[in-house]
């Protein structure tokens, strides 16, 4: 089955965008995924085709409307299969590996792009959608975020990246960053390749490989680090789709937000899947 994301923004001529080049594009080509963009100013009812309002209680900029949004996105959710919708927002659960290869065994995504202030709150309390970051900054619209997002997932689709570039050994594949790697010259510069690199002694060098991994996600990053080495036995993040409450294996001691149904009643935001508003 094809792996359908849908956009819902008012910039939809973004879309695929850079995702229609190089592994991602040729994959569009083939029929690995697909991309439609709902452009929200279509969904305004007013001559003028406004989208945004003034904040209820002042400050600065403007909001999306809830009704406006609300329109775009249940044409987005009917227009595919039940998926996953999610708000990109700097106040979102930050992205991570994990949350990717849950996406992508999943049907496709339904990705809200946000600009000015953001959207109102009551559509994403209404819709239930899962508030995504990208990371802890702040950027101009969702769609930046929206590219990142569907660019790790698709790349993880079956038949888009070759098997030489299988994402089976790579950084956050096992919770560790990936070794550093070399190619020709042998010697460039005066700099010479790790000698084990040219022994042909493959054990060796999957050792090296793995001592390196070690080292730089400990040096680089200690929160992995931490995480890997504790990793039978401290709680990790709690899984947000169903997908990921199969996959405890996983995530031995999270709580689980939609499995049970009282932690899905305590944490409804977190579900990600469309509701019927
Ligand atoms: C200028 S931002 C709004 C920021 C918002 N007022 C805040 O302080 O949280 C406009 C839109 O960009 C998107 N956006 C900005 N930063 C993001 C991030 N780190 N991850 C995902 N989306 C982001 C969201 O869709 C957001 O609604």
């Amino acid at each position: 089955m094809t792996w359908q994301a849908s956009v819902v923004t008012l910039f939809p001529e973004m879309f695929p965008g850079p995702l229609g080049q190089s592994l991602a594009g040729k994959g569009l080509r083939k029929g690995r995924w697909a991309i439609d963009a709902f452009d929200i100013r279509g969904f305004a009812t007013d001559r003028h085709r406004t989208v945004d309002d003034t904040p209820f209680g002042g400050g600065a900029g403007m909001v999306m409307r809830p009704d406006v949004v609300d329109a775009a996105l249940a044409a987005a959710i009917a227009a595919g299969p039940e998926r996953p919708a999610l708000y990109l927002t700097p106040r979102g659960r930050v992205l991570d590996q994990a949350m990717v290869r849950d996406f992508v065994a999943g049907p496709g995504l339904i990705l809200l792009c946000g600009r000015y202030e953001g959207v109102d709150q009551r559509v994403v309390e209404a819709r239930g959608l899962l508030e995504v970051s990208i990371g802890d900054y702040v950027l101009s619209g969702g769609e930046p975020a929206a590219l990142v997002l569907l660019d790790a997932c698709v790349r993880l689709l079956p038949g888009v990246m070759g098997a030489a570039e299988s994402g089976v050994e790579e950084s956050h594949a096992d919770g560790l960053l990936e070794y550093p790697h070399y190619t020709r010259p042998a010697d460039w510069q005066g700099r010479a390749v790790p000698p084990v690199l040219l022994s042909g002694h493959h054990a060796e060098v999957a050792k090296w490989r793995r001592a390196e991994a070690e080292r730089i996600t400990r040096e680089r990053r200690p929160d992995l680090w931490a995480r890997h080495a504790g990793r039978d036995r401290a709680p990790s993040a709690p899984c947000v789709t169903e997908n990921q409450c199969a996959g405890r294996d996983r995530a031995p001691s999270a709580p689980c937000v939609t499995a049970n149904p009282q932690d899905a009643a305590a944490a409804p935001a977190m579900d990600g899947r469309p509701a019927a508003a």
